[in-house]
């Protein structure tokens, strides 16, 4: 027979972090380069990040969608544009056992329209306040903080022309990224201008670029005829001496997009927010008018944009034929995440582990653990009924917050042992009533 008693005074022994060394991955099919897991230890954050954003976007009246993964081609090469690197060389692009050419999403707003018209949403109110969440595709270079599968939360306001929204959608953002906990980010809003400004740039900027074309790189030669705004996102050295000194777009803009842009950046200064103005950025993708914002770290590195967004006045029409306002950004999760720091709160630990001797005592185990699951009470026990030292072991290197140690002896008097595992004491606990003393406890 077992009892506590002579076990007790040994405990201390065993309680010490014995986390073992990983071992070598034996497994020859791996993971696809640029697609990542995202392990138990890790998932804390993601959940945290998650649940912040549902519950900043809903407070803000923001209602959450979710979406297909595939979707035709033809949604992204019409509304992200022809000309831009998503869709010339990042695109998952394949044709189905149909015949059809689909592709995997390389981010949300294309197929938040798409929907919104498809259900005719505007039926019921022109004005929709959208939110999704879910990875995207981009055959890009893997290099740190950029993946070919990537997390983005994206949100959008759909049907709404007044600048006012362009404010909304920022601070939105800049109080969730307060929740979350991020500091040190910087805030740089631009204006793209329009349809009836934008070309008159386009061409300005062409002829200068014209002038300097011999240092730009083989595609951005390329990108001075079809699209040479997409110059300033080159990463070529001798592509950014050529565009230092470009002319800017607010330069160019007319006096509406202007007057929008202040009306912005007042509202901005109203709720308080700094903001620096960055006339460089220009966002990867054609569907931007007016209004365009990204949120930098200067902790990240190259990559060290965590959100990028803006104003798609001609979204719609490029898409559906209708003409609907639009603003909203993507957040890019694993860049957020990894600005988190390692915390302990973002990891889950078992409330209790139920240490078992003898018959008896696993079988009051069993019954014990599966009362206190229905609880919502995390409890673990030992399945293959091992030594109480190697069930102790075992709890500490769960990191359980409390063992509960069932000895036959103990059991028979109507009593069990609670060890506080991080205070390291422990106390008799009477076993009527058990479930009521450990919620209360845990
Ligand atoms: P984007 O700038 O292409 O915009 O992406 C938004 C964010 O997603 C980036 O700032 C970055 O944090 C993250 N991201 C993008 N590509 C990668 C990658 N390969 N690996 C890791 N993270 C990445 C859009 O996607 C627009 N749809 C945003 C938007 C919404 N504009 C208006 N509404």
């Amino acid at each position: 027979m077992v009892t506590l008693c002579a076990m007790r005074f040994a405990l201390c022994y065993f309680l010490t972090n014995d986390m073992e060394a990983p071992k070598e991955s034996k497994i020859e099919i791996k993971a696809i380069r640029g697609f990542s897991d995202i392990l138990p230890d890790q998932v804390g954050k993601w959940q945290f990040v998650e649940a912040t954003a549902r519950e900043v976007f809903e407070g803000f009246g923001f209602s959450e969608m979710r979406i297909p993964i595939l979707e035709r081609t033809e949604l992204f090469t019409r509304g992200i544009g022809e000309a831009t690197d998503i869709v010339e060389k990042e695109m998952y692009t394949f044709t189905d056992r149909g015949g059809n050419s689909l592709t995997l999403r390389p981010e949300a707003t294309a197929s938040l329209a798409r929907a919104y018209l498809e259900h005719q949403m505007y039926t019921f109110d022109p004005v929709a306040k959208l939110y999704t969440i879910g990875p995207m595709f981009r055959y890009e270079r893997p290099q740190k903080g950029r993946f070919r599968q990537f997390y983005q939360i994206d949100a959008e306001v759909f049907g709404v022309e007044n600048p006012v929204a362009d404010a909304e959608v920022i601070i939105m953002l800049v109080r969730f990224l307060e929740r979350v906990g991020l500091e040190k980010l910087e805030l740089q809003i631009n204006s793209l201008g329009c349809r009836a400004c934008r070309p008159g740039y386009r061409e300005e900027l062409r002829n200068f670029l014209t002038k300097k074309s011999f240092g730009l790189c083989e595609d951005c030669q390329r990108r001075l005829q079809a699209n040479p705004l997409r110059i300033f996102d080159c990463k070529v050295e001798t592509c950014q001496e050529a565009i230092a000194d470009a002319p800017k777009v607010v330069d160019f803009i007319c006096p509406e997009c202007q007057g929008r842009f202040d009306q912005v950046k007042e509202n901005l200064n109203m709720a308080g927010l700094s903001y620096v103005l960055n006339p460089r950025m220009v966002r990867g993708l054609d569907y931007y008018t007016r209004t365009a914002f990204e949120v930098v770290s200067y902790q990240l590195g190259s990559q060290n944009a965590v959100t990028g967004g803006g104003r798609y006045d001609n979204l719609f029409q490029e898409i559906g034929g209708l003409d609907v306002p639009g603003i909203g950004f993507a957040i890019g999760m694993e860049r957020l995440i990894s600005l988190l720091p390692e915390e302990k709160k973002f990891i889950r630990y078992p409330h209790l582990f139920v240490a078992a001797l003898g018959e008896e005592g696993f079988k009051e185990a069993c019954r014990l653990v599966n009362q206190l699951h229905l609880q919502g009470v995390w409890a673990e026990l030992d399945y293959e009924r091992k030594s109480l030292k190697s069930q102790m072991r075992r709890a500490n290197k769960l990191n359980a917050r409390y063992a509960l140690i069932l000895g036959e002896e103990e059991l028979k008097q109507g009593k069990a042992v609670l060890r506080d595992m991080e205070g390291k004491t422990q106390e008799e606990i009477p076993m009527e009533g058990l479930i009521d003393t450990l919620r209360k406890r845990i």
